[in-house]
């Protein structure tokens, strides 16, 4: 893998490559050390981090569906606290050459607000702001849906932290440009999107929803081609840069977001199946580059002839 066609300044945090493990599906990044090197993994994306630990949602949480998964976590992770006395040391211990972004979400303005002061520390490198969590009932996707909301979030965490920020945007909603453009002009510097589509799957043997929440989000292959349309509209609407997600799991699928204007991408549920796959999509761009004859995967960005 050649290193300097890869390396990425993304809205400031610099990566060694556009490949991130996405929020929710790569731990805090050192559970996957085993797998794969983390040098070459662009960016760590944390779980969602909340103001008090979380336990997630009871009963079933996970559901395979065609080309895809539904899940309703509900946001389990450790809590800001535990995360910044055990979680965050050890991450860099472990992951010292890797850049990190800590995914959090919280319950009111006024929380995202402490929650980006208490992530601007040494060792985090940038924030993703999640307003887009279908799965728990207070906060999350609330603001995610409500383009004034979802502003007041971004000013909130803005005025509150030193680091990069990028909103995370949800596709449950009827133009995505619109929130897009509200958190644009809040102060976001970059964009991701996107997270999960809401689903549904009934147990035909019980009569029950089969997940222990009645609905998930949908990832994997089936949104793809969402994610992508959803990329295109935005990068034409907004100047920040992009970070494009939703079914990631070959290189070519990462060529697809770069093409249709995302700066960076990050592999989700793909994980789950290929726990290397982070860096194979990397090394994969790679060798496209050297096969395009091209010197650096900028060049790629947004390139879409219509
Ligand atoms: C099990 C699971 C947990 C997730 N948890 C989070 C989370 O905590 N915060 C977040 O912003 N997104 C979360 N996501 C959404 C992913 O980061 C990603 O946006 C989405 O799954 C689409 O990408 P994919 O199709 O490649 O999985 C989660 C997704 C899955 C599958």
């Amino acid at each position: 893998m050649n290193m300097e066609r890869l390396a990425t300044d993304f809205a400031g945090i610099k990566m060694a490559t556009p490949v991130m493990g996405a929020s929710g599906t790569f731990g805090f990044g050192i559970e996957y050390s085993d797998f794969l090197d983390l040098k070459k993994v662009g960016a760590i994306i944390s779980k969602g981090i909340t103001p008090v630990p979380r336990a997630g949602n009871n009963g079933v949480r996970i559901a395979e569906t065609p080309s895809g998964m539904l899940n309703c976590i509900g946001l389990e992770n450790p809590g800001i606290d535990r995360f910044l006395s055990d979680v965050l040391p050890r991450v860099r211990q472990q992951a010292p050459d890797t850049a990190f972004i800590a995914n959090f979400s919280a319950g009111t303005v006024e929380d995202y607000g402490m929650m980006a002061a208490k992530l601007d520390v040494d060792g985090v490198d940038g924030v993703e702001v999640n307003i887009s969590c279908p799965n728990v009932k207070e906060g999350g996707i609330v603001f995610g849906t409500d383009p004034k909301a979802a502003a007041a979030v971004t000013e909130s965490v803005k005025k509150n932290t030193s680091k990069p920020v990028i909103v995370k945007l949800s596709p449950n909603v009827t133009d995505i440009t619109v929130m897009a453009k509200a958190v644009e002009d809040a102060g976001a510097d970059a964009i991701a999107l996107i997270n999960t589509l809401t689903g549904m799957v009934v147990d035909i043997r019980t009569w029950k929803p089969l997940l222990g929440n009645i609905t998930g989000g949908l990832s994997g292959p089936a949104v793809k081609p969402i994610a992508v349309r959803m990329v295109w509209q935005v990068a034409n609407a907004v100047k920040v840069p992009i970070l494009g997600l939703g079914g990631i799991a070959t290189a070519e699928d990462a060529i697809e977001f770069l093409l249709a204007g995302a700066s960076a991408v990050a592999v989700g549920a793909e994980n789950f199946i290929h726990p290397d796959a982070v860096v194979k999509v990397a090394e994969g761009v790679d060798s496209y580059l050297e096969s395009r004859g091209l010197k650096h995967v900028s060049e790629l960005v947004g390139q879409l002839r219509i």
